[in-house]
């Protein structure tokens, strides 16, 4: 364990860049290494997450390195030709290289056995299995549907159509990633829009992918197998994921100004940036632009005096990562924020409705826990009392339950106590250099 005291800080002020965006990250190593040929990546995220993806990658056969500059270079071994892995991969605490992975293995005619550490493990993979048994893959899990497990690749797999039943960017490139290899069409119904970084990527190396959308909005996207892949050049942009911890901070702390450089704003990602405006945040976009196919801008962010709303939930898969650092907002609005919908969160790294309400009533924060959301009474602006002499956080394993606590003791009496940081490398290896770098 890690622990730290992250204490109440004066205006935030400057310029930062946050790391590559981590859905990015993963995907372009990941059809790097299905494409024949050298693909190139600058901007990739150097978190444990995204290493766990490359080393699970060279152990399937791609060549996946970094280059002296920071450039990563992917050699790919072509779809169809993923190598038998001599060991259990091993995927630390990322649940997106753990379900993309499942999905491309199971259209292969190789066994893998998956593991990761006591978070990922305790998280349900039976959504991926099964859309994936009925491709013709089959499994050996832990208890529940859970890691260990061994997938069995079917050779060849069956093309599905399958309406999903939860709204999940990881479910939707599992079975689009299987259905690379799997002769035929393979269909996936979507009635609730999720992240779509893979269909953009996969369309971009080559693969013919196509969506229509329906008049209610619900999305079908057809793959079709055997695909061949083509490499790409890929600069990755910013992780708005990342960039909301300093989105909130620059609002939450009285007299800070802060430009995020490069953060990308696909739709399916930015509704942290509209829920925060509609409490009254100051987010302007500067210099909009294109890379690597995404809308990206640079964020001017200002202290603003933020009001209390109620979220609506139908925005929720376009922010689902960003509800640990909306509450912390929350907390020092005025009025009440009211959250649902937010079921998912129970299955992320950590149940981050309980472990988020725990944590902000540690701090002092009023907090009401709901089955799918919680209901946060905010100080207005004043500042959190802060956590008690002796008194930690408890992070569970989740990068996003210390970056959100984080960016709470700065605007706190005394402080906030978070018990671990050490799983902010998953997704973040420089959250605390870059706070310490802006704030006074
Ligand atoms: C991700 C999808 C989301 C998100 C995760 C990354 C992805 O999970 O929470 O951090 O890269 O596809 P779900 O698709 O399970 O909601």
């Amino acid at each position: 364990m890690r622990p730290r005291r992250f204490l109440p800080a004066g205006p935030i002020k400057g310029r930062i860049r946050v790391p590559g965006d981590k859905s990015i990250s993963h995907r372009s190593i990941m059809l790097g290494a299905l494409a024949v040929g050298e693909t190139r990546v600058t901007g990739l995220l150097e978190g444990e997450d995204v290493l766990a993806t490359a080393a699970a990658m060279r152990a399937m056969g791609a060549s996946v390195e970094r280059m002296e500059d920071g450039e990563w270079r992917v050699s790919g071994v072509g779809v169809g030709a993923l190598h038998q892995p001599t060991g259990p991969l091993d995927m630390g605490n990322s649940g997106t290289s753990t379900r993309l992975l499942m999905g491309l293995v199971s259209s292969h005619p190789i066994n893998v056995s998956f593991v990761g550490d006591e978070s990922l493990s305790k998280r349900p993979m039976g959504r991926v299995i099964d859309p994936l048994s009925e491709m013709g893959a089959s499994f050996e899990a832990s208890e529940g549907g859970r890691l260990p497990l061994i997938v069995r690749g079917a050779s060849p797999a069956v093309p599905i159509t399958y309406r999903l039943p939860v709204a999940s960017a990881q479910v939707k490139s599992a079975i689009l990633l299987a259905g690379l290899n799997t002769p035929g069409t393979t269909t996936v119904i979507e009635p609730v829009p999720t992240r779509d970084h893979s269909e953009r990527m996969l369309k971009g190396f080559g693969a013919e992918l196509d969506v229509t959308v329906e008049a209610d909005g619900t999305r079908v996207i057809t793959i079709k197998g055997e695909a061949e892949l083509k490499p790409q050049v890929i600069d990755v942009p910013g992780d708005p994921s990342s960039a909301a911890f300093f989105i909130v901070a620059a609002l939450v702390v009285p007299g800070s100004e802060v430009v995020i450089e490069n953060v990308g704003l696909n739709p399916t990602r930015a509704g942290l940036v509209e829920v925060l405006r509609q409490m009254g945040g100051q987010i302007e976009f500067l210099n909009s632009r294109e890379v690597g196919g995404e809308p990206v801008a640079d964020l001017l962010v200002k202290h603003s005096a933020l009001k209390g709303i109620e979220v609506d939930p139908a925005i929720a898969p376009a922010m689902i990562d960003e509800f640990p650092v909306l509450f912390v907002a929350a907390s020092l609005a005025e009025g009440v924020t009211v959250t649902s919908g937010l079921d998912e969160l129970r299955v992320k790294e950590s149940d981050r409705l309980s472990a988020m309400a725990a944590a902000l009533t540690l701090a002092g924060a009023e907090i009401e826990e709901r089955e799918d959301g919680l209901v946060i009474t905010g100080t207005g602006g004043a500042p959190l009392p802060g956590t008690a002499t002796a008194a930690q956080v408890t992070t569970h394993l989740d990068h996003r339950i210390a970056m959100s606590m984080a960016v709470a003791g700065l605007v706190s009496q005394q402080g906030v106590d978070v018990d671990d940081t050490r799983p902010i490398a998953t997704s973040f290896p420089n959250f605390e250099d870059l706070l310490a770098s802006l704030a006074e």
